[in-house]
């Protein structure tokens, strides 16, 4: 991890009814930053709002969230999603494989997409903000959500923890089918970080500089296989992938396990 550390803050939207309140007290609590009076400065807020949890810099309207609900692309995938396509390839869905560790969760997009077509997805994310959206809107999408957005949502488990310690815990029994890496990188290239989406996360949670460490101990906790994104113009992780799928945008790289 980077050690720039951004200031939070957190900021209630306008008319907000008391059952926000209360959430942004406990959040306030939990994630241990202040509400914000008027905006006070803060490097990023996390807005407290009637469709759910968004982070972003002052003004709500530029703040990502995480939605299973509508609207967001990983919504979409629910109908678009099949094992053809590259991730699914490079994770061995058509081989059956199905119990994946997501240890970079992030915005939860990539977890979701991999539960629509059918995983049993245990998604892993270190930064706290993160992992209490990720939570949150999970919960929301399983009270809310059409009878499809729950039976993928219930494939899905978002946990708290730093991934490499998470993975060393697991006993024999409980390893994954293959487990997925989709670390921030610092010479991630500018076109990658196009999205404002990614723009943020990586304000919040600076450079996953323990990406090739993390790689390396997914490798020895796999059944089967890791596999990393990147972009397709970035060296891979480690020297020896077996295969790579992708395309123009995005290049998955995968690795054998080793004991
Ligand atoms: C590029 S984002 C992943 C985006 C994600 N694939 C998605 O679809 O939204 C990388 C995320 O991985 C998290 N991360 C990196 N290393 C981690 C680790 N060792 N344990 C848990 N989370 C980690 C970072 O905090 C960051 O949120």
């Amino acid at each position: 991890m980077s050690s720039y550390v951004p200031t939070l803050a957190i900021a209630i939207e306008e008319g907000a009814s008391q059952s926000l309140f209360d959430l942004a007290q406990t959040l306030a609590a939990d994630l241990a930053i202040p509400i914000a009076k008027d905006e006070a400065p803060a490097d990023l807020f996390l807005h407290v709002r009637s469709d759910g949890l968004a982070i972003g810099p002052p003004g709500s309207r530029t703040a990502v969230s995480v939605d299973f609900l509508g609207g967001s692309a990983a919504h979409r995938r629910v109908s678009t999603g099949g094992k053809r396509q590259p991730l699914a390839r490079a994770l061995g869905l058509n081989k059956g494989l199905h119990n994946i560790i997501d240890a970079t969760a992030g915005l939860g997009r990539d977890a979701f997409q991999l539960a629509a077509i059918g995983c049993t997805v245990t998604a892993i994310e270190r930064c706290h903000v993160l992992a209490v959206m990720l939570k949150h809107g999970h919960a929301r999408g399983l009270h809310r959500g059409s009878l499809p957005i729950r039976e993928v949502l219930n494939r899905l488990t978002f946990v708290h923890a730093d991934a490499a310690t998470f993975l060393q815990n697991l006993d024999n029994s409980q390893r994954p089918d293959a487990i997925y890496l989709d670390p921030m990188f610092p010479t991630r290239p500018a076109s990658a970080l196009a999205k404002k989406e990614m723009r943020i996360v990586r304000d919040l949670v600076g450079d996953d500089q323990d990406a090739a460490t993390l790689l390396e101990t997914a490798r020895r906790v796999a059944m089967s296989r890791v596999v990393v994104k990147r972009h397709p113009h970035s060296s891979p992780l480690a020297i020896d992938p077996i295969a790579s799928h992708g395309g123009t945008r995005v290049r998955y790289d995968v690795f054998a396990p080793i004991s």
